[in-house]
C-alpha cells in the first residue's frame, strides 16, 4: 500500500493547508495511506549547523523531528506544498528540510519519490512561484530523490482562493493517484 507525508509550508487555514486535507481525503479513497505535518505548528528547533550528523547520522534535539522523521521513512513519496514567500519557499520548510540532513547523510531520502506543490498571490506572467518551485526542486535533487511531480497554483491571496480552482484540482490529484499508486 502507498504511503505518502504530506508536508504543509503555511501555519494558517490556508490554502496549502485546503488542498493538503483534499489530497488526503481523496488519497483515502484509493486506499493511499497519508500523514500531513505543519511544521509551523510543531516544535521544532532550528538546525545549528554542528555537522553531528553527518558523523553519526541522528540529531541529539528532542522535539517533533523525532516523529517526523519517523512518518518520512516510513513514507515512500514526501509531497511538499509550499506558499510562496518572497519568492521562496516558506521559512517553516526551510527549517524543516535542514533538520533532514540526518536522513541525508545516511542516504535515507535516496529513491524516495517528491512532489513540490507552490501556491502563490500573483499572476503566472509574473514569475512569482517559479523560484519557490526551484527551490523545492533543487531540495529534491540535493538529497537524491526523485521529483516525479510539480505543479503551480497562481492567483491565490486569499486563504479560500484555491479551493475556486476545483477543476485545477482535480487535474492535480488524478495526475498524483496514477503515478503514487
Ligand atoms: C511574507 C509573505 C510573502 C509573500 N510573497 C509572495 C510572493 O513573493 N509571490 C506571491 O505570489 N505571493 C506571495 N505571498 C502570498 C502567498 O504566497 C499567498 O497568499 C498564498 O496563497 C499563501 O498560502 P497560504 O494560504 O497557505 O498561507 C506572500 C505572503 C506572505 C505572508
Amino acid at each position: 500500500m502507498a504511503k505518502v507525508c504530506i508536508i504543509v509550508g503555511s501555519r494558517r487555514n490556508g490554502n496549502s493547508s485546503h488542498l493538503a486535507n483534499i489530497l488526503k481525503d481523496r488519497f483515502k479513497k484509493e486506499r493511499i495511506v497519508s500523514y500531513i505535518i505543519t511544521p509551523g505548528n510543531q516544535k521544532i528547533y532550528l538546525c545549528t549547523g554542528c555537522m553531528d550528523c553527518d558523523t553519526n547520522g541522528h540529531c541529539d534535539f528532542k522535539d517533533d523531528m523525532s516523529e517526523n522523521i519517523d512518518k518520512i521513512l516510513d513514507s515512500d513519496t514526501l509531497i511538499f506544498i509550499t506558499p510562496t514567500r518572497w519568492n521562496l519557499l516558506s521559512g517553516d520548510l526551510k527549517i524543516f528540510m535542514d533538520r533532514l540532513n540526518p536522513l541525508y547523510t545516511t542516504k535515507k531520502l535516496e529513491n524516495k519519490k517528491m512532489v513540490s506543490l507552490v501556491i502563490g498571490s500573483k499572476d503566472k506572467a509574473e514569475y512569482s512561484t517559479e523560484a519557490a518551485l526551484t527551490s523545492l526542486n533543487s531540495f529534491a535533487d540535493s538529497s537524491n530523490m526523485r521529483l516525479i511531480y510539480s505543479h503551480q497554483f497562481n492567483n491565490c491571496l486569499e486563504g479560500t482562493d484555491i479551493l475556486d480552482k476545483q477543476e485545477e484540482i482535480d487535474n492535480v490529484v488524478c495526475e498524483l493517484i496514477k503515478i503514487i499508486k
